[in-house]
């Protein structure tokens, strides 16, 4: 080879510098836009709904808000089928409506963060629909995973994958011949097609779909289901777990090919200026595996669900948190934590059940029903833990408010694909994503003015409503708007955290730029001492200089 015949060592891309990056310390706030506010009043929020509100969002202290998908859909699975990338849902609004929203948010200095389902399109979306009718070995159909069935007459799927709703992976379609046709493949529900990323094509639309949104002024992008996108080559058949959590060597799920998919997103994202960000929705099998998402040219941050999934016991949350710290601090990316989200039970809730095993999919009035008042005085103290801790931090629309799950849902009003797919065994994710109460005595509790709601209220969420507690000491509301104000003064969320000992006590200092805090979670029987120093907030009451059962507290020393 001479000397001309050699490539020039390809140019490291200038990337820039994250040290002082928003996102590192950042508190996100999670609108679902289905039941945030109403505007319209037709029982379903909408955008225009939540740009009116946005002050309540900005006001808690929060730095953005991250909004679930809001685009074009059947609403099959509540809006991540997506049918149109680059439109809204009339039921939400209008691109008018989008802007208006980035612009409202951005006056009150909140940074908006949209969602991106790559992993599947709606099998409304116009791609799909071309697939059905352009027939076998088409370009059309190789942006999905269309495969022969097996057996004789392809009446077989062509492997044993099975849905993460419950019920079969592959669903076959009719040729327009009217003849029995192919199958294609979907993780979720059957109106969800995956979509086939060894496909350029398919690569290079969500290149342009990023820059649509980024062009648009958004923040960034928190990535569905980002694990999923690539399977192992011919799609072997798997006897292990399905689900989405559970996935160890899973050929369907956390495979390395997906990894240049969000390099090539990198590089876009760096080519705009504000620090804009990639979030993943990742639940890869260890910490380990997660932290690969976030090496310093992929995405910026991922939900750290193994947090999430850990119960209220001090030595499992120590380990949680200690393991969380340094899985990131490996790839120089900060840590995230997420208590509650649109697809778990609300964490008041999840902490008053036993805690023990796997957390259940919804909760039905059939079931054994948690003690409130416990779950509540839990999910405030699990909140003060998780806002002290160093890295970024997610709240979930009404967890500001201590509101619980819905768990006596009438089993008519359901909608999640999850409690269909299981034959009504499975209560799904509704009780989490029932309107939020803004107002005690308004129709629907302020969500509108017409009383309706797509999924029904309890009136327990009465005593909930931001007007019970705004302004009211000692309110979940104001502890939350007093914790983020403090986060944010003393700059918590850069803090360098030592541990304190203790058997029963998630117990540590952080050394943040703006003071030294020591912070002490009780989750044993009996009370223990208050830290040394002055006490800046509490989740519960404190009792003769000592932390009761299941409170935390912040002192500065
Ligand atoms: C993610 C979303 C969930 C959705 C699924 C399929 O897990 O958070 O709500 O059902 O992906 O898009």
């Amino acid at each position: 080879m001479t000397q001309l015949d050699t490539p020039a060592p390809s140019a490291a891309p200038v990337r820039p510098d994250t040290t002082d990056a928003w996102w590192r310390d950042a508190v996100i706030y999670q609108i679902y836009p289905r039941s945030f506010a109403d505007a319209n009043g037709d029982g379903i929020g909408d955008l225009p709904g939540i740009t009116a509100h946005l002050r309540h969002v900005a006001d808690l202290g929060v730095d953005a808000v991250w909004l679930s998908p809001f685009y074009t859909s059947p609403m099959a699975d509540a809006g991540y089928d997506v049918a149109d990338y680059r439109d809204i849902d009339p039921l939400f609004g209008s691109l008018a409506d989008a802007d208006a929203l980035i612009a409202e948010a951005n006056r009150l200095d909140l940074k908006v963060i949209v969602d991106l389902v790559p992993n599947h399109t709606s099998d409304e979306h116009a791609w799909f629909q071309a697939a059905l009718t352009a027939g076998p070995g088409s370009p059309e159909r190789a942006r999905f995973l269309f495969r022969d069935g097996r057996g004789p007459d392809g009446a077989e799927p062509p492997n044993n994958w099975k849905s993460v709703f419950g019920g079969p992976g592959w669903t076959r379609i009719t040729e327009p011949d009217g003849t029995p046709g192919q199958w294609y493949l979907h993780l979720f529900d059957r109106k969800q097609p995956d979509l086939d990323w060894s496909n350029p094509e398919v690569r290079a639309e969500f290149l342009d779909v990023l820059r649509f949104w980024l062009d648009r002024g958004v923040a960034g992008f928190r990535v569905d289901v980002a694990h999923g996108l690539v399977k192992a080559d011919g799609l072997p058949d798997w006897e292990g777990e399905h689900g989405l959590l559970d996935g160890t060597e899973a050929p369907m799920w956390d495979q390395d090919g997906v990894h240049a998919v969000y390099r090539d997103w990198r590089a876009v994202l760096d080519e705009y200026p504000g620090d804009r960000v990639l979030v993943a929705e990742s639940w890869a099998p260890t910490l380990a595996r997660l932290a690969n998402y976030i090496r310093p040219d992929e995405m910026h941050t991922a939900f750290n669900f193994d947090f999430l999934e850990t119960h209220w016991l001090a030595p499992e949350l120590r380990t949680s948190i200690t393991d969380s710290l340094a899985a990131t601090a490996a790839v120089g990316a900060p840590t995230t934590w997420v208590l509650s989200n649109h697809d778990v039970v609300r964490h008041p809730t999840r902490l008053a059940l036993p805690q023990v095993g796997k957390r259940p999919n919804g909760i039905r009035s059939v079931d054994p029903q948690p003690d409130e008042e416990l779950g509540l005085r839990r999910g405030r103290a699990a909140t003060l833990m998780m806002l002290a801790l160093p890295g970024s931090a997610y709240v979930y629309q009404g967890e500001e408010l201590g509101l619980p799950e819905h768990t006596t849902l009438p089993d008519g009003a359901r909608q999640d694909p999850t409690y269909f797919r299981n034959g009504g065994e499975v209560a799904g994710r509704d009780g989490c994503r029932v309107p939020i109460p803004w107002i005690a005595d308004a129709p629907a509790f302020g969500f509108n003015t017409t009383g309706q709601a797509w999924l029904p209220q309890p009136e327990s969420f009465r005593r909930y409503a931001v007007d019970q507690q705004s302004g009211v000491a000692g309110s979940t509301l104001e502890m939350y708007r007093s914790a983020l104000r403090l986060r944010k003064e003393l700059r918590i969320g850069r803090g360098d955290l030592t541990w304190i000992d203790g058997a029963d006590t998630v117990a540590f200092t952080t050394t943040a730029p703006g003071g030294t805090l020591t912070v002490l979670a009780n989750l044993g029987a009996s009370p223990v001492p208050v830290p040394e120093g002055k006490v800046l907030i509490a989740s519960g009451e404190l009792v003769d200089g000592q932390v009761p059962t299941d409170v935390t507290v912040w002192v500065l020393s």
